[in-house]
């Protein structure tokens, strides 16, 4: 037979090993709301120790967010336990993360207290934004095909109307003609570069480097002033299966860009760098390269953030919003991933490639969706 005390000492110990082995973060609050145990989940969360937030109220950690002492308090009154799915929580300018909380009440030594279950979701809802994204950029990308098709067709017969009559008519009235047969090339070329990129790529191997100091050859032979470029490339990236000229202009695309929205004093950085065991549009790669640009420019305008890769989209009084669509289909044509962050003086575009392009007959199926 066991001892009934023996089974509580080893119950005790359980729990205690317990707490300190879970992923999830766990808070616990004294009934004067005050911090008496964090597990070490929770220490590596909010990057602090046991002894430095111990006695201390959750007031800091909670700043800005749905959690505040009048809820606590709350629930150590009534005892009803709530859970909060979206808590960004700002512990300092470069530590903010997204969790989930569950606060509950528990029991210890005959006095309520708090306990605070905290899981990180940001990896998970990262994740979750991509594969939404992506599939609202297809569906306006199979919109605007459709209705550039339908712009297409009848533009060329436009066109051919207007040099028939052309002929007919006399030399004072074809000044006319000629306004409709410009606006239709006009109207024709926007067309194309709507309907994207038509053709499959061509894959090879590449050093990505040599990709990229293409790009500053042509940034430099194109631009009258000096851009400020620099480099910050890991020379140990191997090859990459890509199609050279798509991955050039979408780079082209996204360096311009940048170029227009700096002034002299701003520099703009190409970083390469390898990563492992990623998730590329809901798809898990084992390893790809990401490249960066980045500039110091003025960011993005907050109002075209969230729509900044749909086509028609531009900041810019005389753009024509396609730079970066075009970017991001030619992008999905490598099976990669086009991102931005962006904030007043740190614009970051990132490409992240795999290294190794599934088998040509995956690419003509996806394509053909
Ligand atoms: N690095 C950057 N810094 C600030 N704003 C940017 C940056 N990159 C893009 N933008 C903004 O995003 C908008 C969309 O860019 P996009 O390349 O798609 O179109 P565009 O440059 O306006 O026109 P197009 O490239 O077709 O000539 C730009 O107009 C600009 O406002
Ligand atoms: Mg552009």
């Amino acid at each position: 037979m066991y001892n009934r005390s023996d089974i509580q000492k080893q119950k005790l110990i359980y729990q205690q090993a317990l707490a300190s082995q879970l992923i999830t973060a766990v808070i616990i609050l004294n009934d004067q709301l005050r911090i008496v145990y964090v597990n070490p989940a929770a220490e590596a969360l909010l990057i602090k120790s046991l002894y430095r937030l111990y006695g201390t109220t959750t007031e800091l950690i909670f700043a800005n967010t749905s959690i505040n002492a009048k809820r606590l308090q709350q629930l150590l009154n009534t005892g009803q336990e709530f859970t909060d799915s979206d808590v960004v929580i700002t512990l300092n300018k470069s530590h903010r993360f997204t969790a989930e909380l569950t606060a509950s009440p528990v029991e210890f030594e005959n006095s309520p207290h708090v306990l605070l279950e905290l899981k990180q979701i940001d990896h998970q809802k990262q994740i979750s934004l991509e594969v939404f994204q992506q599939q609202q950029w297809i569906a306006g990308r199979d919109l605007i095909k459709g209705l550039a098709h339908e712009i297409k067709n009848p533009l060329g017969g436009l066109r051919g109307a207007a040099q028939l009559l052309s002929k007919e008519i006399g030399i004072e009235q074809q000044e006319y003609t000629s306004m409709i047969i410009e606006q239709a090339d006009r109207l024709t070329n926007l067309v194309d570069r709507l309907l994207g990129p038509n053709q499959l790529p061509q894959i090879h191997a590449q050093n990505i480097h040599s990709v990229l100091e293409k790009v500053c050859q042509l940034v430099d032979y194109s631009h009258d002033t000096s851009v400020n470029l620099k480099r910050d490339y890991d020379p140990s990236i191997p090859l990459v299966e890509c199609d050279h000229e798509k991955l050039q202009q979408a780079l082209l695309n996204i360096v311009n860009n940048a170029i227009q929205a700096i002034d002299k004093e701003n520099s703009i950085t190409l970083k390469t760098r390898i990563a492992s065991n990623i998730t590329i549009n809901g798809k898990r790669v084992k390893l790809a390269v990401e490249i960066s640009i980045i500039d110091d420019g003025p960011g993005i305008p907050s109002k075209i953030q969230d729509t900044l890769f749909y086509p028609m989209v531009s900041g810019r009084s005389n753009g024509t919003g396609l730079g970066l669509s075009i970017a991001q289909t030619l992008i999905n044509q490598h099976h990669g991933k086009l991102s931005c962050h962006s904030q007043p003086g740190h614009t970051e575009f990132m490409i992240v490639l795999p290294l190794k392009q599934p088998a040509s007959k995956d690419i003509n199926t996806r394509e053909e969706k």
